[in-house]
């Protein structure tokens, strides 16, 4: 019996959110809306959402002896995330400076603060979490060494026990080795991420999602999953490619829909769903977090997902 449905092991930020009528081009100013604070960065947003959707979740994350770690934390206790593998110190809390344009697009600058420090000893130190979660999931907000520790753990399990299976969304885009790519299960990308890891692949030029996800999965992985916004997401494994529908909403922020999208995915593995199963429940979390504004304060609950 495991303690926890799902592990998150990433960054933790506050998110200074600025709306524009149009986000600024290179040498360019624009005024925009007040300046809102919430709680955000990809790993605690995907603890936050699966919290809120009933997991039983836990959060290895740094964030700052600061205002900033301290809003992060009480969003996690609210959502019932668990906090014992928070650590405090050593840098400020991460910052994402955000804007978003009418149609709920944004983009985002991270200033990584603490989560640079999360190093491979301190995932050393939280082998019991890691130890007590059916699956783990990563994003690359935080030192690849540390990501690559997390894999070898999980890889090697512990006390005769299979560790924990491994999700990871490689965002913000980076060069994956091997041997972090082959314990994916799933590898989750979007458009952006997909063209990225297959630079240099004639099918990172293609305009067609399974073309990607084919060439991915020949990578290494042992699943892959390509998220396509308002058009769902695919889902490879095993010689099988199905595309999933996502569901029909205005978009009025788009900030952390793939994070409450991988949260409620990796959750639904972690409670025994199979993958095709647990994507149709996570592309109708992604739906409902777009509906709202910010990251964390949009993520849906379990009723509200039904009710969609
Ligand atoms: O994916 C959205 C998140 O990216 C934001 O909450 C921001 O903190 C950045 O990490």
């Amino acid at each position: 019996m495991h303690d926890y449905d799902l592990l998150v092991v990433g960054s933790a930020n506050a998110d200074l959110v600025i709306g524009v009528e149009r986000r600024p081009g290179p040498g360019e100013t624009v005024l925009g809306s007040d300046l809102a604070v919430h709680p955000g960065g990809k790993g605690a947003n995907q603890a936050v959402a699966a919290a809120r959707l009933g997991a039983r979740t836990a959060l290895l994350a740094r964030v700052g002896d600061d205002d900033h770690g301290r809003l992060l934390l009480d969003s996690l206790r609210t959502a019932g995330a668990d906090t014992s593998g928070m650590l405090t110190g050593g840098a400020p809390t991460g910052v994402a400076l955000i804007t978003v344009d009418p149609s709920g697009d944004n983009s985002i600058v991270v200033s990584p603060g603490a989560n640079a420090r999360l190093t491979p000893e301190d995932v050393r130190a939280a082998a019991p979490l890691l130890a007590a979660a059916r699956v783990v999931s990563l994003q690359l907000e935080i030192p690849l060494e540390t990501v690559a520790e997390v894999v070898r753990a999980a890889a090697a399990g512990a006390e005769g026990r299979p560790g924990p299976r491994v999700v990871l969304n490689p965002s913000p885009a980076a060069p994956l080795p091997d041997g972090v790519l082959a314990v994916c299960d799933p590898l989750v990308v979007n458009e952006h991420e997909a063209r990225f890891l297959l630079d240099g692949d004639p099918a990172g030029g293609s305009a067609e999602p399974a073309e990607w996800a084919a060439a991915l999965l020949a990578r290494g992985p042992r699943s892959v999953v390509v998220t396509l916004g308002e058009q769902g997401a695919l889902v490879a494994e095993g010689g099988r490619t199905v595309l999933v529908d996502s569901l029909p909403v205005k978009a009025v922020d788009t900030t952390g829909a793939g994070d409450a999208f991988t949260g409620a995915l990796a959750w639904r593995l972690g409670v025994g769903d199979g993958l095709e199963a647990a994507v149709r429940f996570a592309v109708r979390v992604g739906a409902a977090a777009v509906t709202r504004a910010g990251a964390q304060q949009s993520f849906p609950t379990a009723e509200d997902v039904a009710r969609l």
